[in-house]
């Protein structure tokens, strides 16, 4: 029943590169956390999360995206592999390190998010979106850069799949709402028009929440009203927070 972590492959002490590196310490914590937390509330359930911001290509040089890091979709994924869960992480192109212990799938585009979703949620027992999606793509992507000429630029745009709102899977289903103004108003209409099970509004206006940030200011948003306004607090706390949620929807009977 032991763990065994590494040894990694790379550059060796003697100069020659192969088996027999150390694990970097990031790795053995990740290790370590899942092994403590393996018969967490969350043991034996698949969760998928999603994370980054999504990148629509215009043509082979240029991309839509957005300022999303991954940060907040990496910390639930971690979060809810340190209690037990089997983690499935489709992330946007992120510079975060990929978290021990989870199976992280990559995923440029809308397009590609919403297959790797569909592929992934079929026998999960929640789905948590955090990946900030690409609203709109290029209508007509260029296959060659497109060349400066000195006169303006139109670009077509045309409405990425809905992920969240397209999935019919039956498990626990969380959304996150970025928005800059009317926080709850605007989230909770998210909330109904993509009948999620919560929704966790984030205000991105604020420097040390929402984009980037190692913190967040979330607000959880149920269908029955409830609104847990909590204070500023690390991303994985936020994450911890999500999941006792999360846990106790999936536990309700019924489901
Ligand atoms: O990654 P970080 O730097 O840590 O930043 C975290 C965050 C701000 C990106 C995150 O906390 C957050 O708010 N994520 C959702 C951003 C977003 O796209 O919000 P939205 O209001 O546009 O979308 C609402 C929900 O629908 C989201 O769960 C989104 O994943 C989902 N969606 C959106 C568009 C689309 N085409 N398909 C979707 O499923």
């Amino acid at each position: 029943g032991a763990e065994v972590v590494g040894p990694n492959t790379g550059y060796l002490a003697s100069g020659l590169s192969g088996v027999g590196r150390l694990a970097d310490t990031a790795e053995i914590i990740g290790v370590t956390r899942a092994a403590l937390g393996k018969n967490g509330d969350l043991a034996g359930r698949r969760i998928v999360v999603t994370a980054g911001g999504t990148q629509e290509p215009i043509d082979p040089v240029r991309v839509i995206t957005n300022r999303s890091s991954g940060k907040m979709g990496f910390a639930l994924a971690e979060a809810a592999r340190d209690r037990g869960a089997s983690v499935t992480l489709i992330a946007a192109p992120s510079a975060q390190p990929p978290p021990a212990g989870v199976d992280l799938v990559r995923a440029v585009t809308a397009r590609e998010m919403a297959a790797a979703v569909a592929a992934a949620v079929t026998d999960a027992d929640a789905l948590i979106m955090a990946a900030a999606v690409a609203d709109f793509e290029s209508a007509a992507p260029a296959d060659r850069k497109i060349k400066k000429t000195g006169a303006p630029l139109s670009i077509d745009l045309a409405p990425t799949p809905d992920i969240l709102a397209e999935t019919d899977a039956a498990c626990v289903r969380v959304g996150f709402a970025a928005e800059s103004a009317d926080l709850v108003a605007n989230a909770r209409k998210k909330l109904e028009a993509k009948r999620l099970d919560l929704i966790v509004a984030n205000d991105i206006t604020a420097a040390d929440a929402g984009f980037s940030s190692e913190s967040n200011r979330i607000v959880i948003i149920d269908p029955n009203g409830g609104e847990d306004a909590l204070p500023l607090m690390p991303k994985y706390d936020c994450a911890g927070r999500i999941l006792d949620r999360v846990a106790k929807l999936i536990a309700a009977p019924g489901r």
